[in-house]
């Protein structure tokens, strides 16, 4: 059998899996729009299940219809995963969770094609709904497998349209039969671009990630009175607008104050009725915090809760403040960082520990298996956007330290049973 150091992903492969799959949902800009639970989204689940099937694994589809691809392993016990998310941002990149799964793919194929035999099973895992674009929070299959979620209340998120996150996923034809968080993992290892510039600029290969910052997600309603634009004088207004405007400049203080690792942004905003020559009545938006330091993530927390009420007192209108999505910073496992930072010398590759930014579903997973990521840099660290980009040699050194990653994992549980 090939020695587990001589197994090579093939980095033409992964990158042509990432340009064939990039169709769906392609986007003129050459990114991605593949909103969660969309058609978009069936087709690549589609695809997605054919080659895992085409290479001798079962797929198996859980109730948040997350799809878990396994090859088995000597031991029936449960298995190492990888992976990720194949859901875009409405205007994404090509590889922001992608390469996550392909890369896994990737792996798992070299090992097959090996006919290498791993320990434990080895399951590939795309995720649903890690961006919580279409439905919010983020990370949604993955905060439910781990507990961190609601089954139900996961289930009944809706849609700025008022579709159900439950009916979307019947209607693609995803919601599978295993409950999700009964499906017991080893470990799980994922594979991401950086999404920040750290990487670059200091022209390392590879990212040992560490752990997550902390994310607290908000939904905010300020409610006014819909009035007549030229009847209704200004002292008499109660433009709910006007109150999030003051809100929305409130974030942005809160995170300012904090430097130079707070953040925070509002993204999506709606208007009612949405008419130039109506005061506005009601305004939905949302806040995302993030620093890697709980306290201060409290603390920005409790001064937009002090900025609500203040907004209400000072303007009759009312604020509507509910927290949805409260992730702790994460500290991976240090077994499984371990993992990655061998995976990096053996491959020949310059690394260095991180912190994501970014939120993961490895931050979740962690919670009920060991797990641990690995970082590729993108160019100018930018994500979210339609024009990420990695190249195919960074994105085939990720899925061969991903690989490495997983195989030095196994037989630090192989050596672990056989004591
Ligand atoms: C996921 O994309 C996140 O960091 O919000
Ligand atoms: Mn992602
Ligand atoms: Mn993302």
């Amino acid at each position: 059998m090939t020695q587990r150091q001589n197994l090579k992903i093939d980095g033409e492969r992964l990158w042509g899996e990432l340009m064939e799959t990039a169709r769906f949902g392609g986007t003129a800009k050459g990114g991605i729009c593949r909103l969660t639970l969309s058609d978009e989204d069936r087709r690549v689940r589609d695809w997605f299940k054919a080659r895992a099937e085409a290479l001798g694994c079962t797929v198996t589809i859980d109730s948040m219809g997350a799809m878990f691809a396994r090859r088995n392993g000597q031991r029936d016990i449960p298995p190492i995963a990888m992976g990720s998310h194949l859901d875009t941002q409405p205007t994404g990149g090509k590889f922001d969770g992608v390469l996550g799964v392909l890369g896994a793919l990737e792996a798992l194929r070299t090992l097959v094609e090996a006919g290498y035999e791993t320990f434990a099973p080895i399951e590939v895992v795309n995720w649903t709904n890690e961006e919580g674009a279409r439905f919010a929070p983020a990370m949604v299959s993955s905060g439910v497998f781990a507990g961190a979620f609601d089954h139900d209340w996961a289930a009944s998120r809706q849609d700025r349209a008022g579709v159900a996150f439950g009916d979307a996923l019947a209607a693609i034809g995803y919601r599978g039969a295993e409950p999700c968080g009964h499906h017991p993992l080893s470990g799980f290892f994922e594979l991401h671009i950086e999404q920040g510039p750290v990487l670059e600029l200091e022209g390392k290969d590879i990212g040992i990630v560490t752990g997550i910052q902390g994310i607290r997600w908000f939904e905010i309603t300020v409610r006014g009175e819909e009035r007549h634009s030229g009847t209704t004088p200004m002292p008499v207004r109660r433009n709910a607008l006007l109150g999030a405007a003051r809100l929305v400049e409130r974030v942005n203080a809160i995170a300012l104050a904090r430097p130079p690792l707070a953040v925070g942004t509002v993204g999506l905003l709606e208007v009612k009725p949405n008419s130039p020559n109506v005061v506005p009545g009601e305004v939905f938006f949302t806040v995302d915090f993030r620093h890697p330091d709980a306290a201060t993530l409290a603390s920005m927390e409790e001064d937009l809760t002090a900025a609500g009420f203040t907004l209400a007192d000072e303007s009759g209108l009312t604020v509507e403040l509910r927290k949805i999505l409260d992730m702790p910073p994460v500290s991976f496992d240090p077994d499984c960082i371990a993992c990655v930072r061998e995976g990096a010398a053996t491959a020949g590759l310059s690394a260095r520990e991180i912190v994501a930014g970014a939120g993961h579903d490895a931050g979740y997973v962690a919670r009920v298996a060991p797990s641990a990521m690995v970082f590729v840099p993108c160019r100018d660290g930018i994500s979210h956007n339609e024009a990420e980009f990695s190249t195919n040699e960074q994105c085939a050194a990720g899925a061969q330290v991903l690989l490495q990653a997983v195989l030095n994992f196994d037989r630090r549980l192989a050596e672990r049973h056989q004591r």
